[in-house]
């Protein structure tokens, strides 16, 4: 049975004020069933860390392919988990969009981010012009199949599918249109890993709310979801959480 998980992605958003969302969250769900991580900025990550107390997990929004080095700006997956981050999101569509993050400099990251004990969240996901022109599966299984390390297993790499349109944007691609891609996801995993590639969570992130949360998270093959806008609250994230 994969364990669900409630990843938020805080993206270029958030203070040390913030961290009062943290601590409201813990204390209206002190023992949540479900997994839940949250990513801070990297500015954050260590302060998140010490009011999570281990109650939750924290995680990056990208590291660097390199252990170290002449990378101004940058930040090694060795430095969030010294800062005590057990999670990194990586190849998330703003990088790609933002960065110019290939698939294999994902790839590169994602085994940067194993080196340094950390789990990779890999985001695919296509844009709105691609759904229209029939490449969804074609392009997030090209996303898959580069992004993804050989050796990858269920402990190490969490896959999240999000629709380039869907996210930020209150819109959702229909519950059938998710189970496609989960399922499609979910076969190249099981076609490449075996055992690991079925143990592998599989998160939906676009516009995940409370009212809509219940309904995704029942959807197949849907282990979770990564949580942007709604994850800075904490009555709406703990919604998301209670509904998984
Ligand atoms: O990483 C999170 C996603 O990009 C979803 O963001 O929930 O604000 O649409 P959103």
């Amino acid at each position: 049975m994969r364990r669900k998980l409630a990843a938020g992605n805080w993206k270029m958003n958030g203070t040390k004020a913030s961290l009062a969302e943290v601590a409201a969250l813990i204390a209206a769900h002190p023992d949540p069933k479900s997994e839940v991580l949250l990513c801070p900025p990297a500015t954050l990550v260590a302060a998140m860390v010490a009011t999570a107390a281990g109650r939750i997990a924290v995680g990056g929004q990208d590291c660097h392919m390199k252990a170290a080095g002449a990378h101004t700006g940058d930040i090694a997956a060795e430095m969030l988990a010294d800062c005590g981050a057990s999670h990194v999101i990586l190849g998330h569509s703003e990088r790609r969009a933002d960065h110019g993050e290939s698939s294999e400099m994902v790839c590169a990251k994602a085994t940067a981010a194993r080196a340094a004990g950390l789990v990779a969240v890999i985001c695919v996901g296509e844009t709105e012009a691609q759904r229209d022109a029939g490449e969804t599966l074609a392009l997030v299984g090209a996303q898959l199949a580069g992004s993804v390390p050989d050796g990858a297993t269920a402990a190490n790499t969490v896959i999240a599918y999000e629709p380039v349109w869907a996210i930020g944007t209150g819109r959702t691609p229909t519950l059938e249109q998710i189970a496609e891609v989960h399922d499609f996801l979910r076969a190249e995993l099981v076609a490449r890993f075996g055992a690991e590639g079925e143990g592998m969570r599989l998160l939906y992130g676009g516009s995940v709310k409370p009212s809509n949360a219940t309904e995704i998270f029942a959807t197949s093959n849907v282990d979770g979801a990564l949580v942007g806008g709604a994850s800075l609250k904490a009555a709406d994230f703990g919604a998301i959480l209670s509904a998984l």
